[in-house]
């Protein structure tokens, strides 16, 4: 596949002094440099937000923050934020913020004989993504002599109805191959390779359906709690935070058929038929959690409830786990099982995939209960990598089988692994959809879940470090399954 070349421009992020530019685009933006995908001639980041920090309180804001991330080269460090980087105050977004930006951008654009192409990256409060689009087109922002592309953080509205106003506005100004709905789980190296694993190994591909695979497990869970979030949590909670997107994109990349190509619209288009097979989800399919204190010896972890921002009787999941099945001819039977949650005992996504025990037993004189159906667990983190689990013969007297695994580990095999947003950031400046959401799939997500965020939900307690409320084992020992908790 040919490598396409990122073109002079500029970055500009919205919303630039929130966590995720300090976190996350920051780091990612140096490391491209550093890493020589982006050149320093070629792309001028230019934060905007509501503080007056100036360019140089902006430059040292970014210069401290990126030696937080774990950046040491000082000198580099400094000159890099000097020349590349840029900020405008926006105060609260009105139409003359706005204009005041264009103006500003205009002339950070002339001086460096820039071209016109533009990234606006919308780094913002959901609730004020709608205002901030009308914004950059009255003062014209989105139409330039070069290419302009919007990158829009998740949530994705906070409904099917939310999302698609939001899709039609933006859909006003912006051609969908504009527009770059961004979730970062998309950008994990590990779950691209679920795309190579699955299309690239023929051997994996034919077992890849109902005659062999028994149920499929996607696990998210976090050890985290929702921290300074409480606010936006309340408004979220898991189901609109992770499932809708995170574990709903797992799950069509597990599930799609062989696409025609490698093409963003052939990927996106076969994701879509996965979700359009969904058959609706029962409200006894579904386990609602919140994270309860706990506390050993001298140690104690809050509640969700006792969290700062959050109502002292909040009902809002920070769990949840469902059965999902499709109705389509590859998987007709075999359930999709998704859970994640805050303040579980570790942090760990995984995809585990139990396959059908053999349809006659041979060692059926063996203890009950001692072959183990094999099982193929792909883990996205934190030690990226699979285990294919088989039975094989304990040596010596009497017969007696053991559980194993050929393990794949990603880090021992590459190294460290580049992080989903420094992969995202580069496609956008490339221009490449493929890891970026469709507005079908988006508002199909939501289609999905509305039935079950406007549904009465009953809320199962669990204490902070454990593997969630018992409802959720429950759940599967009604199918006649258990959680796979890792290798
Ligand atoms: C974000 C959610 O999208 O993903 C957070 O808003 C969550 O609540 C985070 O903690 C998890 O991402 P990762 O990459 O750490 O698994």
């Amino acid at each position: 596949m040919q490598e396409l070349m990122v073109e002079p421009h500029v970055f500009v992020i919205l919303g630039t002094t929130g966590d995720l530019t300090r976190r996350k685009l920051l780091p990612a933006l140096y490391h491209l440099r550093d890493q020589g995908v982006l050149e320093e001639k070629n792309t001028l980041i230019i934060g905007a937000a509501l503080p007056e920090m100036g360019e140089e309180g902006f430059r040292l804001w970014a210069y401290e923050n990126l030696q937080k991330a774990g950046w040491r080269n000082e000198k580099d460090l400094r000159a890099w934020c000097d020349k590349c980087l840029y900020y405008h105050t926006l105060h609260q977004g009105s139409p003359q913020d706005y204009e005041a930006l264009a103006a500003y951008l205009q002339r950070v654009e002339k001086a460096h004989g820039m071209g016109g192409n533009r990234v606006f990256y919308l780094a913002l409060p959901p609730a004020t993504v709608p205002s901030a689009i009308e914004g950059l087109d009255r003062a014209t922002l989105l139409k330039s002599r070069g290419w302009v592309r919007v990158v829009v953080e998740k949530p994705f509205g906070h409904d099917y109805h939310s999302a698609r106003t939001l899709d039609m506005l933006l859909h006003r100004y912006l051609e969908e191959s504009q527009i770059y709905r961004i979730d970062h789980y998309l950008g994990k190296e590990t779950v691209q390779n679920l795309l190579a694993f699955r299309f690239a190994n023929p051997i994996f591909e034919s077992l890849w359906n109902r005659n062999t695979v028994e149920n499929v497990q996607i696990t998210v869970a976090e050890d985290l709690g929702v921290e300074h979030r409480g606010a936006y949590y309340e408004q979220a909670g898991a189901l609109r935070d992770m499932v809708q997107n995170h574990l709903t994109q797992l799950m069509t990349v597990v599930a799609m058929e062989v696409p025609v190509s490698f093409e963003a619209s052939a990927i996106q288009t076969e994701k879509l038929k996965v979700l359009h097979s969904v058959a609706p989800i029962a409200p006894e399919d579904v386990v609602f959690g919140q994270y309860t204190a706990w506390q050993i010896a001298e140690q104690t972890i809050k509640g969700y409830r006792e969290e700062p921002g959050v109502p002292a009787d909040s009902l809002t999941d920070t769990y949840v786990a469902l059965k999902v099945d499709l109705n389509n001819w590859r998987w007709k039977g075999v359930p999709f099982y998704l859970r994640t949650g805050k303040r579980l005992p570790r942090k760990m996504t995984q995809v585990a995939v139990t396959f059908r025990e053999a349809p006659a037993q041979v060692f059926q004189s063996l203890e009950p209960g001692s072959i183990a159906p094999n099982k193929l667990l792909i883990t996205l983190q934190p030690s990226e990598g699979f285990s294919l689990c088989f039975s094989v013969k304990s040596p010596g007297r009497p017969f007696r089988l053991a559980d194993h695994a050929l393990q794949f580990d990603y880090q021992t095999a590459f190294g460290q692994l580049p992080d989903a947003y420094e992969t995202l950031l580069r496609d956008v400046m490339i221009g490449d959809q493929t890891l970026f959401v469709s507005a079908d799939f988006t508002e199909s997500a939501w289609c999905l879940y509305d039935p079950l965020l406007q549904g009465q939900k009953s809320i199962h307690f669990y204490t902070a470090a454990s593997w969630g409320p018992r409802e959720a084992d429950a759940l599967l020992e009604r199918h006649g399954h258990q959680w796979q908790l890792g290798w």
